[in-house]
């Protein structure tokens, strides 16, 4: 099929603003819109510039805006957005050259809940920390964020905030909060319960909604706010 992508571009150092360009490529319907900005990018115009590493929806680095949602590139098919497309970077993030966004503060945000293991007690059997099947489970749907800021890119209240952490970095908030082995939960509920933490969501769900691994990350940011309730009021 022919295929219509209008792609917003911006070059710093020739644009004072971005602006959008419109290829004509063929693809084949089972083809994924990062295979449609390859052709674009290889045959046609080589300073299209665009994040990709895995092209198997694993990295985490092509996420952008296709028909106004984000999503990763490489997970989306061309039959399912049909032959006239708009290709955008993400909202909320600065833009560094045409659909690459400037992620450092998405992982500041990531950085400042501690998202890594915190216990200092040495391991029970002086080896490993065991985890019931049922304590593994508590903590599951969060450990399959690829960080590839979806979620973030999409919320509201991000948008209007950017002190607000945002979704991704409560989602690995969650991580380890709800992981029985982690001794620092109590700090990182009170990172959450900080001005820039989970009361910041207003519950509007367009994380949930782009997420490409699924995560319910409302639910998830919902369950570290009754963990903040419930450690505050329980002796
Ligand atoms: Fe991406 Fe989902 Fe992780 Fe958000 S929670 S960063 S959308 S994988
Ligand atoms: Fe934003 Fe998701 Fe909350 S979109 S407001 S983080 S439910
Ligand atoms: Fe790795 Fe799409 S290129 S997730």
């Amino acid at each position: 099929m022919n295929a219509s992508f209008r792609i917003q571009r911006f070059d710093p150092e020739q644009d004072k603003k971005p602006h959008y360009q419109t290829f004509e490529v063929e693809v084949d319907e089972t083809d994924r819109v990062l295979d449609g900005l390859n052709k674009i990018k290889w045959y046609q115009d080589g300073s299209l510039t665009y994040r990709r590493s895995c092209a198997h929806g694993i990295c985490g680095s092509d996420a952008m805006r296709i028909n106004g949602a984000n999503a990763l590139a490489c997970k989306v098919l061309m039959k399912d957005v049909g032959n006239k497309l708009t290709v955008e970077p993400m909202l909320g993030f600065g833009i560094i050259k045409d659909l690459v966004v400037d992620m450092e503060p998405f992982f500041n945000d990531y950085r400042s809940v501690l998202p890594f293991l915190i216990n200092e007690e040495p391991p029970p059997d002086g080896r490993e920390r065991r985890q019931s099947i049922e304590d593994r489970e508590r903590y599951d749907d969060t450990t399959k964020c690829i960080l590839c800021a979806s979620c973030t890119g999409s919320c509201p209240s991000y948008w209007a905030n950017d002190r607000y952490v945002g979704p991704a970095a409560i989602v690995n908030a969650h991580r380890f909060i709800f992981d029985s082995r982690d001794r620092a939960t109590e700090e990182r509920l009170d990172i959450m319960n900080e001005k820039g933490g989970v009361w910041r969501c207003r519950t509007i769900f367009n994380c949930t909604l782009a997420c490409p691994r699924g995560i319910e990350v409302t639910r998830a940011i919902g369950e570290v706010k009754e963990g903040i309730l419930h450690s505050r009021t329980t002796p």
